[in-house]
């Protein structure tokens, strides 16, 4: 058979993982439970579970719940995301799979609104900036200094030391968003 990738169904070494084949699934947001025990039976080697946030300062992706509210976290300490988490992880490792997890800072998309303001909201991202958001709303951004992308490198290497002893096989990192 002619194929156009020819190894993706052979084997590979990574350091001290051995895959079975080079098929990936790539993050699709949190995840339920039950869709890893069904990506666990597809014969895929890895699935990232997508976008945790790597803190519970300003890193989360906008749509937390009450928008009114500083995102709260769905970080590892935060007990019922850390039981979701940890099902989801077991459900990909108990069919063989390696667990794979985004850590995620989301700059300007990780805005916040605060009652007093209105329209407006704020977040810490790349640039100062402002811009309209889909919803109409405006956010304002802060660009960070040097010490503040400092503070988030940082927390991004502790979020990746947690995640790793949590039991995650894997950890990708996520910049999309500055
Ligand atoms: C419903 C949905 C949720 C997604 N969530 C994430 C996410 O949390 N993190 C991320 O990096 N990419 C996310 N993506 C992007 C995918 O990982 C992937 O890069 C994108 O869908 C392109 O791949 P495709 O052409 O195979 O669909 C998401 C995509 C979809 C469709």
């Amino acid at each position: 058979m002619n194929l156009k990738y020819p190894h993706l169904f052979e084997p590979i070494q990574i350091n001290s993982l051995r895959f079975p084949n080079r098929i990936e699934i790539a993050p699709m947001g949190n995840g339920v439970p039950e869709i890893c025990e069904e990506f666990g039976q597809s014969g895929a080697s890895l699935m990232t579970l997508g976008s945790w946030q790597i803190d519970d300062e300003w890193s989360q992706l906008m749509g937390y719940p009450d928008p009114f509210v500083k995102p709260k976290g769905q970080q590892v300490h935060g007990l019922e995301g850390a039981k979701m988490l940890r099902q989801q992880m077991l459900a990909l490792q108990r069919y063989g799979m390696y667990a794979s997890v985004e850590l995620i800072h989301a700059g300007r998309y990780a805005h916040n609104f605060p009652k007093d303001s209105g329209k407006e909201g704020h977040a810490i991202g790349a640039i100062t900036e402002t811009y309209l958001h889909k919803k109409g709303l405006t956010i304002h951004v802060q660009g960070m200094d040097e010490d503040m992308i400092q503070h988030v490198a940082d927390n991004y290497a502790k979020a990746a030391v947690n995640f790793k002893n949590f039991g995650f096989d894997m950890i990708m990192l996520h910049f999309a968003h500055g």
